[in-house]
């Protein structure tokens, strides 16, 4: 090895061009040429591990693998995951103070017991696990008399598989009021703490690409979750999803979004109701 060397293999712009544009093209990430180094570092392993002298070795591998596996492991190793419990409090707080109680004056005028809850990019749970708690709090000892389902979704199968685990390392979850994880979370070890099933059990897990065309679900969400994930898309992307996000949730249903995201041009279909949070019009 030349002695300057980092030992890492060099992506050319012609490589990096095949692979971003296969990423954008499956999963609607935008890596832009500043992405360049994050991509030659993320992947840099993994085509070693594979024993591909250069990236578009490794390219025409994922392209021409039929079980789409390889795809699944690119993606895995491209997307940011970052989360963390209680992330942008103030949703959470909003969540408790105000749309809870609205929700619950809506079904129970629906004579309906359900609420329906869709975390649309959710990582490693944690966002998920919050809305949970926060639900738990809410209702306290009623809880057993209300229906509450949420889908907690991402492209990512590692992060997928840590969320449905609910293990997370104490030192990690400083978000977490003390009381709140008392009551929700056991020790596992000195450094670990795990979620507990009555959280785990409001909550599914599933992969899905919010890519897709259409989404396999039945019914409408009061609320959707799609927060720090429409950040990597470019505005069409964006645009087309909002527009999607729109037929999947109820009337008067909520939309939350990144507090560093905005949905611009949609607002259209959406009432801005407070930083990062929108409702649906009726149209
Ligand atoms: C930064 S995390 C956000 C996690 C959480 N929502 C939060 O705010 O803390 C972004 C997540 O979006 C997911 N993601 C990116 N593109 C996606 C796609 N096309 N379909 C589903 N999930 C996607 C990533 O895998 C990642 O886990």
């Amino acid at each position: 090895m030349d002695l300057f060397s980092t030992g890492l293999i060099e992506i050319t712009d012609d490589e990096f061009a095949l692979i971003s544009k296969l990423i954008y093209d499956k999963v609607g990430i935008n890596l832009t040429d500043k992405k360049k180094s994050l991509v030659k570092g993320r992947l840099n392993k993994l085509v070693k591990d594979l024993n591909f002298k250069t990236f578009k070795e490794y390219y025409n591998f994922v392209v021409n693998d039929l079980t789409g596996q390889s795809l699944i492991n690119l993606v895995d190793k491209i997307s940011t995951n970052h989360s963390y419990f209680f992330r942008e409090k103030d949703h959470f707080d909003y969540l408790k103070d105000y749309i809870l109680k609205e929700i619950v004056e809506k079904q129970k005028l629906l004579n309906s017991n359900q609420i329906k809850i869709w975390c649309a990019g959710c990582a490693s749970g944690e966002e998920a696990y919050t809305i949970a708690m926060i639900i738990n709090e809410f209702f306290g000892l009623d809880m057993p008399k209300w229906d509450v389902k949420i889908l907690a979704t991402d492209i990512s199968i590692t992060t997928l598989k840590a969320a449905t685990e609910g293990i997370y390392i104490k030192d990690k979850v400083v978000g977490i009021p003390e009381n709140l994880k008392t009551k929700y979370f056991k020790n596992i070890d000195s450094e670990h703490i795990q979620v507990s099933d009555s959280l785990k059990k409001m909550i599914l897990f599933k992969r899905l690409n919010l890519m897709n065309e259409d989404f396999p679900f039945k019914g409408k969400f009061n609320m959707i979750f799609c927060r720090n994930v429409m950040i990597y898309f470019d505005k069409e992307t964006k645009d087309k999803l909002v527009t999607r996000f729109y037929r999947y949730i109820e009337n008067d249903g909520y939309l939350f979004i990144g507090h560093s995201e905005s949905l611009g041009r949609e607002t259209l279909f959406f009432k801005y109701i407070k930083p990062a949070l929108y409702k649906r019009m009726y149209i």
